[in-house]
């Protein structure tokens, strides 16, 4: 078999390098020694040709809509799965047997708790303060709690971190809530599956029984499944990045939720419902769609393009049927947002600038909606997709530790800054 080669002409000469050919996808060309044999850096803002890693975690096919996890399709893990298998899935490769899973449902039960001082962590930040900047701040000072798993050199100690924050991130984004709304923190109920339990922790409070309804607690789990991983995205390649300098995972992770919070990535199912709500009636829908085509006008219709997918996300497909499947539970018979929704994916579906620019709706279209059916508030939409992330992130980080090329992350740039110069003293400056 011959090997293939891409060949550069630069300068005169020619330079050979290594491509290589992925299970799926495009090939890859290995430019590692570009700057070592021709003196020349490539330029990839916003790294749209550029793959930072090696990985076998998650595939995306952008044209075709397909998201695979280890190779299973997001519908069928959505539909015959849970979230817990997912995670299982992502972190060990393979789908887990009867004794794998209930060993490994075992072990995330048992760290659901936080440490107790951490109450009092969260009496630090103000009352109004974003869930999302209490996020940032509590999961950062995991380290400063779990010293026993922040040695990344022991195998170990990385699976301990790991199970960790899989298991506390709910607690911690319920708490976040809770302190959001004045309300006294629920503990985890051990007895209750992942997303149930996570509900309980956000909707219960002491003074009364709570009950999680099944059909929302199944909608909780598909969202969480929905969101769990997404490639080198640009939370996983920050995660990534944080890490290959050696970082402990909790600090990494916190990097990751600094960066999904943007309104670009994981803010984007926050601000799509504002804009749903913004726009609040179908009539208005044409003035909305006319701003987002105009070039003098920043407005972008939120939930709609992404940077891989230039076809349908297949997730938006699966998120818009769990909507409509909370909404009957609830016996929300019209909900004017699923209406100017709909109507608004009708319209941009249709429109040659949306066509052109093969822009479709992603999952945050949809997924505002039905968080909010289920009862949460805007700001708590970004915390949601923190959590479910999570196992993502950490399956990234630890295939990045685990593979013996990994080296820290340092691109080069495109330097345009004055070339040097000489100081000049104060008193002769003009
Ligand atoms: N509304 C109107 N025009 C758009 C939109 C939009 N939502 N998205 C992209 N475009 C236009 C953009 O103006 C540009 O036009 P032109 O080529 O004439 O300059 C073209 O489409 C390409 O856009 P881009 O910004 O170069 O594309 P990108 O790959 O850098 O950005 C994106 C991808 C997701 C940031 C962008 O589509 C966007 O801002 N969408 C709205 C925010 C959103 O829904 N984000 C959630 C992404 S999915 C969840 C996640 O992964 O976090």
């Amino acid at each position: 078999m011959t090997e293939k080669k891409a060949t550069l002409n630069f300068e005169g000469k020619s330079y050979d390098f290594p491509v290589y050919s992925p299970s799926v996808g495009p090939d890859v060309i290995d430019i590692s020694k570009l700057y070592s044999t021709t003196g020349a850096f490539t330029f990839d803002p916003g790294f749209t040709s550029t793959a930072s890693c090696e990985s076998d975690i998650t595939y995306i096919d952008g044209g075709k809509g397909v998201l695979l996890h280890r190779g299973y399709p997001i519908e069928q893990l959505a539909e015959q799965g849970d979230f817990l298998e997912t995670c299982y899935l992502l972190l060990y490769g393979h789908l887990p047997t009867k004794a794998e899973s209930d060993d490994f449902r075992e072990r995330v039960t048992r760290h659901t708790m936080v440490h107790e001082q951490m109450h009092r962590l969260f009496a630090g930040f103000r009352r109004d303060a974003h869930p999302m900047a209490i996020m940032c701040g509590v999961v950062g000072a995991l380290s400063a709690f779990y010293h026993d798993s922040t040695d990344i050199s022991d195998e170990k100690q990385r699976m301990i971190a790991s199970l960790r924050m899989i298991a506390k991130m709910p607690t911690i984004a319920a708490m976040a809530y809770k302190y959001h709304i004045g309300q006294p923190f629920v503990y985890p109920d051990n007895k209750l599956d992942y997303a149930s339990n996570f509900l309980k922790m956000c909707f219960s409070v002491p003074a009364e029984e709570y009950k999680v309804n099944p059909v929302l607690a199944k909608a909780m789990d598909t969202i969480f499944i929905l969101h769990a991983d997404h490639e080198q995205n640009a939370s996983t390649s920050t995660v990534r990045l944080a890490g290959s300098s050696g970082a402990n995972p909790f600090a990494c992770i916190a990097a990751g939720i600094a960066c999904l919070w943007g309104p670009a990535h994981g803010g984007a199912n926050e601000a799509a419902l504002n804009m749903l709500e913004e726009i609040g009636t179908v009539d208005k829908i044409p003035e909305y769609v006319a701003r987002a085509k105009d070039k003098s006008d920043p407005f972008r219709l939120m939930g709609f393009g992404h940077r891989v997918y230039k076809n349908y996300d297949p997730r938006a497909r699966i998120m818009q049927q769990v909507t409509h499947e909370v909404l009957a539970e609830l016996g929300i018979k019209d909900d004017p947002l699923l209406e100017v929704a709909m109507e608004l994916e009708k319209i941009a579906l249709t429109d040659p600038y949306f066509i052109e620019k093969k822009l479709y709706p992603n999952i945050d279209f949809y997924s505002g909606l039905t968080l909010r059916a289920l009862g949460f508030p805007t700001t708590m939409f970004t915390v949601l997709f923190t959590t479910a992330r999570t196992v993502g992130w950490i399956a990234q980080w630890k295939e990045m530790i685990e593979d013996p090329k990994q080296r820290i992350g340092r691109p080069r740039q495109l330097y345009t800054g004055e070339k040097s110069r000489d100081y000049v003293p104060e008193n002769e400056r003009k």
